[in-house]
């Protein structure tokens, strides 16, 4: 039997089950785990963060201390000048990690007890000793996953969340700690949103931050009226056969009123535009993200006898989601039959299907051909067990 020691899911919580901590912990209160990923030695280097930082394909920012005062430069930069930093009072951070490592895909996996439609991204920073963002809260939940170096946290459950005005970056007007810890190589420390914290690295270090993203509800009804708005084809116009004069030409008049009102209110929507609209917005690309396209591409014939030779896997920007039997794949979707839906429910949980796991030929088969062609998806030798 394994016990809670060696099981690695249970480790990354510290020891509880991902129910325990969904409701004990997620959007709760902070968890500290000692050990969440032992011996993590990180994703990259200095030399592959100057790498990505001066990338077009990447979101990357430079934060620097000057005193009481910070500054927030944003790439892609020179990497020279990111060679020649000063030793102290900077903060290089590169977001969107997963979209250009298969390492940082894989490492995200590990929070799948979280669906992916939560999921935002995996963001690295590097900081000298000394270096941080200052104290802040971030509006969404976040893991913070020491990698190499060490990293002193001051963390407090605090009400008042007032900024420093005109400040470049969201820093805490009056921070209070309530607690603090200093973490070290996989060790992990969960917070929950709206929690002020402060990081400041103890020595050279590196933090890996898996956030997830909460869009406000004034996004959600905008995305989703502008959703409704593409699928609108009513094309009548607004039409008065029944006008009688006004005594006040310039008032709106109250008939007037009772007419749009019973257009708005025609307007209607069921569960289903909802997943779809869910799932395209959801799924639509950061928009660093690019897709690369195979520069020679198979033919359908070779791609499917390599795809059941090799596997597939999503490329690592891609994001993919399903509902019911719609699939959507980076804010495209998708209607699929019964024969292959339950193949590409796998391949949208795991990201990845080996050669016996392909959906027979026929549409699912098709649409995969489809994706492989616009960079969606690649050939993939299958690391592990598919
Ligand atoms: C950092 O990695 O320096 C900042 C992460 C955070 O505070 O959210
Ligand atoms: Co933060």
């Amino acid at each position: 039997m394994r016990s809670v020691r060696t099981d690695p899911r249970k480790r990354l919580l510290g020891g509880l089950d991902a129910n325990a901590f969904l409701r004990r912990h997620w959007q709760k209160q902070p968890l500290l785990v000692r050990g969440a990923i032992p011996g993590f030695e990180g994703l990259l280097d200095f030399a592959t963060m100057i790498e990505l930082a001066s990338r077009e394909d990447c979101e990357s920012r430079l934060v620097t201390r000057h005193a009481e005062r910070w500054s927030v430069e944003h790439g892609p930069f020179n990497p020279r000048r990111l060679r020649r930093l000063p030793r102290q009072n900077w903060t290089l951070l590169v977001q969107g990690i997963e979209s250009v490592l298969p390492s940082a895909r894989r490492l995200l996996s590990q929070f799948d007890f979280i669906p992916h439609a939560r999921l935002d991204d995996l963001m690295v920073s590097h900081a000298p000793p000394g270096g941080g963002v200052g104290p802040h809260f971030d509006s969404y939940d976040v893991f913070l996953l020491q990698g190499p170096g060490q990293r002193r946290w001051r963390v407090g459950r605090q009400r008042d969340l007032s900024l420093v005005e005109n400040s470049p970056l969201k820093i805490l007007q009056r921070f209070v700690p309530d607690g603090e810890c200093v973490l070290s190589a996989g060790d992990m420390l969960y917070l929950p949103p709206e929690f002020a914290h402060d990081g400041v690295a103890v020595d050279a270090c590196y933090t890996y931050s898996i956030g997830f993203r909460a869009p406000t509800h004034r996004e959600l009804v905008s995305r989703f009226l502008s959703h409704l708005e593409d699928g609108f084809e009513d094309e009548r116009r607004y039409a008065d056969p029944d006008l009688v004069r006004q005594d006040h030409p310039a008032k709106i008049g109250g008939a007037m009123i009772a007419k749009v009102d019973r257009i708005l209110r025609s307007m209607d929507w069921t569960r289903r535009d909802i997943a779809d609209f869910l799932g395209t917005y959801l799924t639509e690309p950061k928009p660093h993200v690019v897709f690369k396209r195979p520069a020679r591409p198979l033919s359908g014939a070779a791609f499917a006898a390599a795809a059941r030779r090799l596997g597939i896997a999503l490329s690592p920007g891609s994001l993919m989601l399903h509902a019911g039997a719609k699939f959507f794949m980076n804010g495209e979707m998708q209607r699929l039959g019964p024969t292959g839906q339950e193949a590409l429910r796998k391949f949208a949980d795991n990201r990845r299907l080996s050669g016996r796991q392909l959906p027979p030929r026929g549409q699912a088969a098709d649409i995969l051909y489809r994706w492989y062609r616009d960079g969606y998806i690649e050939l993939q030798v299958m690391r592990s067990k598919g």
